[in-house]
């Protein structure tokens, strides 16, 4: 009898029909069975059984595991902690996605910040553009859903779209009314803003933790997070936390007509607004307040990390849209990092997953705002050589947010006479290769390609990073050890993982540092990401300058793995359509386009390419649905000057209605939409034949869907 056979019979047996051996496997089966449960309906939202037959599952086990004791597994569901099945909270989608704020450093930005809003608007120079300005807080962001005035849901940002559910623990957060006062609220109203603690709280908390040898945070913002993600609310409940709020997601009426007016509304139904708050109306304005937050800074009860602008006007907000996960109508304007002086131990070089070396400064640690640094970035041999950075030298390091820490410069009065310049290697240090600079770039990069093991480490970090496969449980650390064990060379080999280390001698349970449970949800992780989105795949391969966005736009136009893949290696030619398609994407450059083709070019990548996607099933991009849309699949190209849509908005309104963006003319262009001033794009149009419209034409067109 084969042993699938059999376990098919033990799981039909009552549990004191068993014998002891029967009970081993099925107790195994089961363990596997219920952590399958956990995660459909934990992790991925999709449950495939009742909550009586997982109830009943639960049962079984524990009615087996009473009648045999010993064979009680490590990793058997009774033994997981709290009444919920699976560790870790329940997941809550965002119905409006939770998005970052753009950054900006310098007082150039903001100005750049204004004009790019003029710009998009098609406003012109004198056009004032009321902005509302307040501290930025640095804690974590939470969303609070209340219906009829009642809070009946706080979930955490997580990655944007889905958060965890901790409705339980912000009923003991400061400034979260369980009630709204007032009465002229929504009666759905979901509003966002900041969990934090403040100074004073920070300091107490700290204190009784040391006293009782518990954890002792770093800052305010690790003791905020560390205590609001607990999953025993009790702990949450025994530490100081306050909300303020600033934003909102789903509500069933507007808020209002401006940010000044929400907020006013906001702070009338019961919450916390961020203070001070202004109204600015000119760049000089919004500058002065920055300066006047950050001279008081010390003084508020808690961190803030910069001034958040936001246009007042919400038709105005409505208009600018998105740009990939932050508002084009807010702007985070940070402070100045903070710097601390430390020793330079040793320089040491990075191999990236493109070849590139980067020299890594290696710091007798020291704490900069909060954090421990022991290692900064120094960019490139340029920057070694401008900065004259040393081995041994006394240097100033700076932080800004969550950015790398950085050298600033050296205490040339600390050199000691022995001191000698750095050398950059002429060879990799992770393979040995010629390291070769090529005319007008700034990196050097080893030209080891396929043989380097750093780089194709690096690479495997990035597919399976945050952005490209997310695979939870594998993290840098779990991809150097699966390549130097040889078990994951290339991306196809996560896949067969879990079948390898069914026939291995020496399974990942065993091995130090892993456990049943971890490994079981790291293959069970893995197995969740089969499906995979066409534009996390392009990004996963790591090709030179094709980012998240660029990633997005190859899916969006291409559509399917097969039709990307085809038309990049046509495009090869230079000469034909294939490659004139390619260069036409706006946001597509020749340098981009040399890239993916060099790319697709390499017999190695296709191969790799296909054992991966053997693996895979690749989900195609599909347009959302626009409605009506007339212009949805279609390719557009704007030019001379708009007279009532900015250039941006125009083309952000035509890919909302499912339309290609083109940047120049050509037989597959379907319209061509002229304003003033139009050249000769116009006239290939006429050329062409082709649809041509005026900006009003254009507009009553597309007027039905929008
Ligand atoms: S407005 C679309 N206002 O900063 C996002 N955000 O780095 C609109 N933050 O995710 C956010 N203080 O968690 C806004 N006064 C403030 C803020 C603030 C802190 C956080 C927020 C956001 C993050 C972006």
């Amino acid at each position: 009898m084969d042993e699938r056979s059999e376990d098919y019979d033990v799981a039909g047996l009552a549990p004191e029909q068993l014998s002891e051996q029967q009970a081993e496997v099925e107790l195994a089966r089961l363990a596997a069975e219920i952590l399958r449960h956990d995660q459909l309906y934990h992790q991925q939202d999709t449950p495939e059984i009742s909550d009586a037959d997982y109830d009943s599952l639960k049962r079984r086990n524990d009615a087996i595991e009473a009648r045999f004791p010993g064979a009680v597994r490590d990793d058997s569901p009774s033994k997981r902690v709290g009444a919920e099945p699976a560790a870790g909270f329940s997941k809550v989608r965002h119905s409006v996605p939770m998005l970052s704020l753009g950054n900006a450093f310098e007082d150039e930005d903001i100005t750049e910040f204004l004009a790019r809003i003029r710009r998009f608007l098609g406003l012109e120079e004198e056009v004032e553009i009321a902005v509302l300005a307040e501290p930025k807080i640095d804690g974590l962001s939470c969303a609070l859903r209340y219906e009829n005035g009642k809070l009946v849901q706080a979930a955490t940002r997580g990655d944007g779209s889905t958060g965890e559910d901790i409705t339980t623990n912000v009923q003991s957060v400061a400034g979260v009314p369980k009630h709204l006062t007032g009465s002229d609220w929504p009666a759905t109203l979901e509003i966002r803003g900041e969990v934090f603690m403040r100074h004073d709280d920070f300091r107490a908390l700290n204190e009784r933790q040391e006293a009782r040898g518990g954890k002792v945070f770093a800052n305010p913002r690790n003791a905020a997070a560390g205590s609001l993600r607990q999953l025993d609310a009790s702990i949450t409940a025994s530490r100081p936390l306050t909300f303020y709020a600033y934003a909102w997601g789903e509500v069933s009426s507007p808020l209002g007509k401006t940010m000044t007016e929400v907020r006013a509304n906001m702070a009338s139904w019961g919450f916390t607004v961020n203070e001070p708050g202004r109204l600015c109306r000119s760049v000089e304005e919004i500058l002065a307040f920055y300066r006047s937050v950050g001279a008081s800074r010390a003084e508020l009860p808690h961190d803030i990390d910069g001034v958040v602008y936001k246009v007042d006007r919400l038709d105005l907000q409505e208009r600018l849209g998105f740009v990939s996960r932050a508002p084009r109508w807010a702007i985070a304007h940070k402070f100045p990092a903070e710097q601390a002086e430390t020793l330079l131990r040793e320089i040491t070089i990075q191999v990236g997953r493109t070849g590139a070396l980067t020299p890594v400064a290696n710091l007798e640690p020291i704490t900069v705002g909060g954090v421990v640094v022991s290692r900064a970035t120094l960019h490139n041999e340029d920057e070694i050589a401008r900065k004259d950075i040393r081995e041994g030298d006394r240097v100033v390091i700076q932080r800004a947010g969550d950015v790398i820490p950085q050298v600033v410069s050296v205490l040339l009065d600390h050199r000691t006479a022995e001191s000698a310049p750095f050398v950059v290697p002429e060879n990799c240090p992770e393979c040995g290769s010629a390291a070769i600079r090529e005319e007008g770039e700034a990196v050097r990069r080893c030209t080891g390609g396929l043989i380097c093991p750093a780089q194709s480490v690096e690479r495997l970090k990035h597919f399976v990073s945050r952005n490209a496969f997310d695979i939870e449980g594998l993290g840098d650390k779990q991809v150097k050890f699966f390549f130097e064990k040889d078990m994951v060379s290339k991306p196809g080999d996560i896949f067969r993982l879990a079948a390898l280390d069914l026939d291995s001698l020496t399974p990942l349970r065993k091995q130090p540092g892993w456990g049943t449970q971890s490994a079981e949800n790291l293959f069970a992780a893995i197995e969740a990401r089969r499906r995979i989105s066409l534009d996390r795949l392009i990004f996963a391969l790591g090709i030179r300058q094709i980012g998240q966005t660029t990633a997005r736009l190859l899916a969006k136009t291409y559509g399917s793995l097969a039709k990307l893949r085809s038309a990049i290696v046509l495009a090869n030619d230079r000469e034909n359509d294939a490659y004139d398609d390619l260069i036409n994407i706006d946001g597509i450059g020749p340098a981009m386009a040399d890239d993916l083709i060099a790319f697709f070019a390499e017999p190695h990548n296709q191969e790799v390419l296909d054992d991966l996607a053997a693996e895979l099933t690749v989900e195609d991009y599909v347009v959302e649905e626009s409605g009506d849309s007339p212009i949805a699949g279609k390719t557009v190209v704007f030019t001379g000057k708009l007279e009532t849509l900015g250039r941006s908005e125009a083309k952000a309104k035509a890919e909302s209605l499912g339309a290609k963006v083109a940047g120049s003319v050509s037989k597959k262009t379907d319209f061509v939409v002229v304003g003033t001033d139009a050249g000769s794009k116009a006239r290939k149009a006429e050329e062409l034949g082709l649809t041509v419209l005026s900006e009003a034409d254009w507009l009553a067109f597309i007027a039905p869907a929008g």
